[in-house]
């Protein structure tokens, strides 16, 4: 639920702390990435060790205790969060925060963040009713902190009352909560894409295959793209070098058979196909049990279609939008268009692989994307990644607009 959202749970010191240990456990089990820091109160009641071993990462507590001299600690971790929580968040800190003291790890980072702050705070029940707290928490809330209530129960101090730190499986939901409702003002949210990216291998004998140069750059660009955009995206990934997306279900495959296959068992449901791979034509009719020896004088390998499995996607097709790419050498947008026409797609994104800022291997493209209803629209050369969210939100506003026209 929390696949590869970057929390940062800051710990100051309450007697709450040993509770903060069973929310590290609970949201790295959710699948987020956690990384804790302590002011040296909490390091009173539980060992940094602790968090380490329920996070598996460092923990911070020293503002001056660089580990790695590429980066300011304290403003890495600032930028890196996708969501701050400060829990158990004492009266101190809360003081601190509304006056902008910056005194500690902790209170440094917090000055630093831009991202989403969500205090959690534990306390006696007279400190919390205390009117210093109770206007620091006013102020905070006035620069768009947001609380996470205490609950009223027996409080360690022996009193009954309110400011027992909310229980770890309800600051999970929240968050939980929290990163859904984002995703549901998405324009993909709730949608289905497809991607597939890479080369496919297509095996001669155990030790050899053809392939070709594509790096898979462009497709884990696209299916980057299409999760920032909300969309469940599943990329069917040939043999790349590339780090797994965010937030992407990966489907690794070899050959064109394999990626067929596992295209057609995601297509029911989908709501958009990108076939950005560069599956191969052909494969060796027949793949040799063992490594084949040489022999004298030359050789030739015998080889046959593999399915042209956009063409067939094609055909299969029911309300999924198709949009396929075109690598030409020359002619590009012509021959793009026949393929559109041929394949029955919705859109086709053409590149000249000639082009120096396109093809295989560079971090940069040059595309037209070409649409069934005539549309026409050139990109000029710049980033896969940034292209990659252009060609998207373009495919999402005109499909839009069509049904708009109906
Ligand atoms: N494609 C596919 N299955 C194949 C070959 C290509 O799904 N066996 C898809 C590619 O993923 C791409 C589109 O078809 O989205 C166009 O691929 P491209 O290599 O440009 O064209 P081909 O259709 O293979 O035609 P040609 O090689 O003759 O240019």
């Amino acid at each position: 639920m929390l696949d590869n959202k970057k929390i940062l749970l800051c710990v100051t010191g309450g007697i709450a702390v040993y509770k903060a240990v069973a929310l590290v456990s609970k949201l790295s089990q959710a699948g987020a990435d956690v990384r804790v820091m302590m002011t040296e109160s909490a390091m009173e009641f539980v060992t940094p060790l602790s968090f380490q071993a329920m996070s598996r990462n460092d923990v911070y507590f020293d503002t001056f205790d660089e580990k790695d001299s590429q980066v300011i600690a304290h403003i890495d971790l600032a930028d890196w969060a996708d969501l701050v929580i400060v829990a158990p968040a004492t009266a101190n800190v809360i003081g601190k925060l509304a006056n902008g003291i910056a005194d500690n790890m902790v209170t440094t980072t917090l000055l630093a963040t831009t991202a989403e702050v969500w205090i959690a705070p534990a306390m006696n029940v007279h400190m919390y009713e205390n009117k210093a707290v109770v206007r620091n928490i006013a102020r905070l809330h006035e620069d768009g902190y947001r609380f996470i209530e205490p609950s009223e129960g027996f409080l360690a101090c022996g009193y009954v009352g309110k400011g027992r730190l909310e229980e770890p499986e309800k600051i999970v939901a929240l968050v939980q909560e929290r990163f859904q409702s984002k995703r549901a003002h998405l324009p993909l949210s709730g949608k289905k894409v497809v991607i597939t990216a890479g080369p496919t291998r297509e095996r001669i004998d155990p030790v050899r295959y053809v392939s070709n140069f594509s790096t898979g750059k462009m497709g884990y660009a696209m299916a980057e793209a299409a999760a920032a955009l909300g969309a469940d995206t599943v990329l069917i990934s040939g043999p790349v070098g590339l780090p797994k997306p965010a937030g992407v279900r990966v489907i690794d495959i070899e050959s064109a058979a394999e990626m067929f296959e596992a295209v057609k068992s995601e297509y029911d449901d989908a709501y958009m196909v990108v076939k950005s791979a560069a599956v191969a034509d052909y494969r060796p009719k027949e793949i040799h049990p063992q490594k084949m020896k040489k022999q004298s004088g030359d050789s030739n390998i015998e080889l046959e279609r593999t399915v042209d499995i956009l063409k067939t996607l094609g055909e299969m097709k029911a309300d999924q939008l198709l949009v396929g790419f075109a690598a030409e050498t020359q002619h590009a947008v012509e021959y793009g268009k026949g393929k559109l026409e041929s394949k029955n797609l919705d859109y086709i994104i053409v590149n000249d692989v000639t082009d120096p800022d396109a093809g295989f291997g560079k971090d940069t493209n040059v595309v037209t994307l070409l649409s069934k209803n005539g549309l026409h629209q050139p990109f000029q050369a710049m980033p896969k990644k940034e292209l990659a969210t252009l060609l998207l939100e373009t495919i999402i506003r005109e499909e839009s607009d069509t049904i708009h026209d109906r």
